[in-house]
């Protein structure tokens, strides 16, 4: 494996893929906590809303035979759990045989399905009675995570109980972008991820029961920090930021025993880095000034970011001794030349990465789509395929098809 990549190629059986969100590109998700968010004045730029996003619900069929075109075999998608659940214990069958179409079709276009159960969104019952502040909420999310394996599991294979526990809990309890758009809220965040992370144990357990062969991770946000110099006060900010994102509020003893017992697999997802320095007239922000940094291209989402820093992310990784898909991966910005080079970059720092050791078994590059992108609505571009915002039409980018051609030759050009 290390030789082939150093010789360029993918290892055999690599996983081409892009990733997605139910609530970024169904539409109608009506019962869902964003749904009645995007209701209120000045939450989502634009005033946009995901009332009808792409269509997806309706489209998939399209979307996936796009998929097929720039030779995809694997897609990243996520259940909506307010669907399949919109009152509380009271379960739509209908949803779901949705969702059996939809799985059923992937695989008949020869695209392996990974399912996410939680991406960003909740039913309006659970947000009501405190979401995933609550102590209850790992075992409220129980039901639909049994429904969903019992049901649809016979189709997937790889699963990702949660995403991104961090950022979700960063954007609705401390930064007020997500719902419950709360501020500030340390405790709040604390108990979020807290729970997110005993959702995502319970859920492993629940399907390892069932399907003992399917491979379960979660997926988390690395965002990268560096320290703002060499000096060890600027070195201690950025490893205290970076503690803060990774590990806290996990214990490291608890964290240890989830990437042991209960990953399959490590979900990595990586856009972004940021330089940190100790500054002792920030106490609020526990002394660390956060900026991008100097020299480096900044994205639509306000960011720097560097194809080079795949490879370190990936590194710290190697030795944990599990394989590694990244799920997510990609750039937000209107500039789709800067996208081409950004994919090819980043795609050589996996190689890199896995002839240095690291077990990459594939790649999901966010997002296939141009979708409804949360605070920021359809104002910053991710996609592979533009979509046309009045007749909902779609058009594969040149980095669509560029990519496309890496995933046929599972090596890049050149
Ligand atoms: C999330 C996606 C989001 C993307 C770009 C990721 O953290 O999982 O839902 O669209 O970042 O902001």
């Amino acid at each position: 494996m290390r030789d082939e990549a150093r010789a360029g190629r993918f290892p055999d059986g690599f996983l081409w893929g892009t990733a997605s969100a139910a609530h970024q590109v169904e539409g109608d998700n009506r019962d869902s906590d964003w749904w009645e968010f995007e209701r209120q004045p000045g939450r989502i730029a634009n005033g946009d809303t995901s009332e009808i996003a792409n269509d997806h619900y309706h489209r998939y069929r399209e979307d996936f035979a796009l998929l097929r075109e720039l030779n995809q075999n694997a897609h990243r998608l996520s259940i909506e759990w307010s669907r399949i659940e919109p009152t509380q214990g009271e379960f739509d069958a209908r949803q779901i045989r949705h969702y059996r179409d939809v799985l059923g079709e992937m695989r008949e276009q020869g695209i392996e399905p990974m399912v996410t159960l939680h991406h960003f969104s909740s039913p309006i019952w659970f947000a009501r009675k405190g979401g995933w502040a609550t102590r209850d909420s790992p075992h409220a999310f129980l039901p639909f995570v049994h429904r969903v394996v019992d049901q649809l599991g016979d189709l997937v294979g790889l699963w990702c109980t949660v995403n991104e526990p961090s950022i979700y809990g960063v954007n609705g309890w401390i930064g007020g972008e997500f719902p419950p758009g709360r501020r500030g809220d340390i405790a709040g965040l604390y108990r979020v991820t807290s729970n997110m992370y005993k959702a995502h144990e319970l859920a492993y357990g629940a399907i390892k029961r069932r399907w003992p062969d399917a491979a379960v991770g979660l997926s988390h946000h690395k965002l990268l920090f560096l320290p703002a110099s060499d000096k060890r006060r600027d070195r201690w900010a950025a490893s205290t930021a970076q503690m803060a994102l990774d590990r806290w509020p996990v214990a490291p003893g608890r964290l240890g025993r989830i990437v042991e017992a209960t990953s399959d697999y490590i979900g990595i997802a990586h856009y972004w880095g940021q330089m940190c320095a100790f500054d002792p007239g920030r106490p609020r922000d526990q002394f660390i000034r956060r900026f991008n940094v100097p020299g480096k291209p900044v994205t639509e989402m306000g960011m720097s970011a560097d194809p080079t820093w795949m490879r370190l992310v990936l590194n710290e990784l190697r030795n944990l001794g599990k394989p590694v898909y990244i799920t997510e991966s990609g750039l937000a910005s209107h500039d789709d030349e800067w996208r081409r080079r950004y994919i090819t970059e980043t795609l050589s720092n996996v190689l890199l990465a896995i002839g240095d050791g690291v077990d990459v078994r594939g790649y999901f590059h966010w997002t296939n789509t141009d979708n409804f992108e949360w605070a920021r609505g359809y104002t910053v571009r991710f996609g592979l395929i533009e979509v046309d915002r009045k007749t909902l039409e779609r058009r594969i980018k040149p980095s669509g098809h560029l990519y496309g051609r890496i995933a046929a030759a599972n090596s890049l050009p050149g």
